[in-house]
């Protein structure tokens, strides 16, 4: 989604907020702008497309000050063209907006001046703020009468004429960084954005703003007091957001899950003693529900982890995409446990079904990868996935550290509810911590995956079909083929697809099915066997066992290293996810940044 980056300092800004446009580029954009005071003077230039384009546009005319914002777009109202991109400009205001005004509309018409040069919500922004201006208000009051009008979700830049070295900044809804440099200070939508400039950061809460000068922040809340907010320090620093040798981030991230999944494991699994203790301040015991919200991968994690919830600790598992939550009226008791599930923490959808379940008295936990994220600040309970940051738009390491975190969390929901025996708990526990080395041993079959790929990259449509635990990952896996290549594809649990989606099925239609050899092996096959023998090509992602006992029907099969099938649906995650990024390859798709796509979600 839109990204925002601001430097208000005391050397030249233009060369760094491009650079930090570009570490935001991993969100998802289609055009990029940015605007200067440049001796006091609103200068700005703007670019469709990609940021290159931006650059080019900077060196004809190159403009540069002191203090300057700029912006990615994610195109919500008006389409991704040069007009539409921020910053936007009026009378002597420019700013740069991530969210959506809801009642722009009405404001607009509520104007004097209501003459709009865009299609956006935002412009409406730097009308109000100019006309509070021009009704005598000094900057600061402005800024705030303006708050005060919007409804929706924001997060804005606002730099004004004539108003030396100052951006003004508000966030409700949508993210928003304050960086502390040395006689500079910085803003950012995350902390990806200022990894160049700064480690220190303050994370705006809910409804504040503030004003940023080269040597000092005032932070005000929702009702204008001045507050404080706490500093953090950012671990990590630039070289987290590097490729590497690999051609994408996507590729990198698929081969770093062995030591991803390996450091979520730390966190929830205890290896010499073989048991996994309850994080603090969770009690299984104390709930008899647990509603489970997500959105896109993070709500197929979710979905698996509702078998080993029920399987192993008995205890109810209600998933839910986090869109339709709140909006359904569901039933919630004191007795349940929410917990959202997402890597970056700051999905609106999910992060309003939180706040949802907040105020309706339930007890919330937050599974996420940015430690610092709202859903973390705001759930009573923060658990960490620690996959480390994740660029490529197509979510991987953060999915298997999710299934990694939630599966440990039903071992130890087991251990505490007293359901499960010390036996199981310690073959449970033992199979988790082989993950790592079987996901390594399955990133081997990477060549062979690769020209599985070449084929169904000639294909219009794919189907992927699983039973039990792997139903989700075979939407999931659809989900990776989808917004990588662009190849339409569905998941299916295999038993459905003669209620209707089979008639689809003719010759050459590649069916990825994904059958470890488990209780439900026999029943997957059987359906694999009805589609083959209507002319589908299967591509079957099995064990050993499996593929010995599978027949012939398959035109390929992946043979993924044996696991316990507790962590099987883990293991299997790579094939698909090794499938989708080769079939992207071959098509030669913007892997990384796929079209229409963003990384973090930030409206609803
Ligand atoms: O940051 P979140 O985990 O909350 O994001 C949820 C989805 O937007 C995300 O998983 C999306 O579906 C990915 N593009 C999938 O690869």
């Amino acid at each position: 989604m839109c990204g925002i980056i601001g430097i208000a300092g005391r050397s030249t800004v233009t060369e760094r907020l491009v650079e930090g446009l570009k570490r935001l580029e991993y969100r998802g954009y289609d055009s990029s702008g940015i605007a200067i005071l440049d001796g006091g003077e609103l200068k700005r230039e703007r670019a469709e497309g990609k940021i290159k384009s931006l650059e080019a546009k900077l060196k004809d005319g190159m403009i540069d000050g002191h203090t300057g914002i700029a912006h990615t777009r994610w195109a919500t109202h008006g389409v991704p063209n040069e007009t539409n991109a921020h910053p936007h400009f009026f009378g002597r205001v420019g700013v740069v907006h991530n969210g959506i005004i809801e009642n722009f509309l009405e404001l607009r018409a509520s104007l004097p001046d209501n003459h709009f040069r865009t299609e956006t919500d935002t412009e409406v922004v730097a009308h109000l703020i100019d006309d509070a201006l021009t009704r005598g208000l000094d900057s600061k009051a402005a800024f705030q009468d303006c708050l005060k009008k919007l409804r929706g979700a924001y997060a804005f830049g606002v730099i004004i004429d004539g108003v030396k070295d100052q951006i003004f900044c508000a966030r409700a809804g949508s993210p928003l960084a304050i960086g502390i440099g040395d006689d500079e200070m910085y803003l950012g939508s995350d902390a990806m954005a200022l990894a160049q400039l700064t480690n220190r950061l303050i994370y705006l809460e809910e409804g504040d703003w503030a004003i940023l000068s080269p040597d000092s922040v005032d932070i005000f809340d929702k009702s204008g007091a001045s507050v404080t907010r706490a500093e953090t320090i950012i671990s990590g620093g630039p070289a987290m957001a590097e490729k590497g040798n690999y051609r994408h981030f996507m590729l990198k991230e698929i081969y770093e899950q062995p030591e991803t999944v390996g450091r979520t494991l730390a966190n929830y699994v205890d290896e010499f003693n073989l048991t996994a203790d309850l994080p603090e301040g969770l009690n299984f015991s104390e709930y008899d529900r647990i509603v489970i919200i997500a959105c896109g991968t993070a709500c197929y994690a979710a979905m698996v982890a509702k078998y080993w919830f029920e399987q192993l600790a008995g205890i109810a598992v209600d998933v839910d995409v986090a869109s339709e939550f709140r909006y359904r009226q569901p039933v919630l008791s004191p007795k349940s446990l929410f917990i959202a599930v997402s890597q970056s923490g700051e999905t609106a959808d999910t992060l309003a079904a939180l706040r949802y379940c907040k105020d309706h008295g339930v007890r919330t936990a937050a599974l996420v990868n940015v430690m610092t994220s709202t859903m973390a600040r705001e759930a009573d309970i923060a658990l960490p996935i620690n996959a480390g940051p994740e660029i490529g738009v197509a979510s991987t390491k953060a999915f298997t550290s999710q299934l990694t975190a939630l599966a440990s969390l039903a071992l130890s929901a087991a251990k505490s509810r007293k359901d499960l025996s010390r036996d199981a708990e310690i073959r449970l526990a033992r199979a988790l911590i082989k993950t790592p080395r079987k996901i390594k041993e399955a990133l081997e079959l990477d060549a062979q995956v690769e020209q599985i790929a070449f084929e169904l990259s000639k294909s219009r449509s794919a189907f992927y079909l699983g039973r039990g635990s792997q139903v989700p990952i075979a939407l999931e896996g659809a989900l990776k083929l989808k917004e990588i290549s662009y190849i339409h594809a569905e998941g299916y649990a295999a038993g459905e697809l003669k209620h209707g989606p089979i008639a689809l099925i003719e010759d050459g239609t590649p069916v990825i099915v994904i059958a470890p050899y488990d209780p439900l092996f026999e029943k997957t096959i059987s359906n694999l066997q009805e589609v083959a023998s209507r002319g589908a090509r299967i591509i079957l992602i099995t064990d050993d066992i499996g593929a010995k006992s599978a027949g012939n029907m398959a035109s390929e099969t992946i043979v993924v290293p044996s696991s316990d099938s507790f962590v099987a649906p883990i293991i299997m995650s790579i094939a698909i996810q090794l499938l989708a990024y080769h079939t992207a390859v071959h098509l030669g798709t913007d892997v990384d940044q796929p079209r229409n796509l963003a990384k973090s979600v930030t409206v609803e």
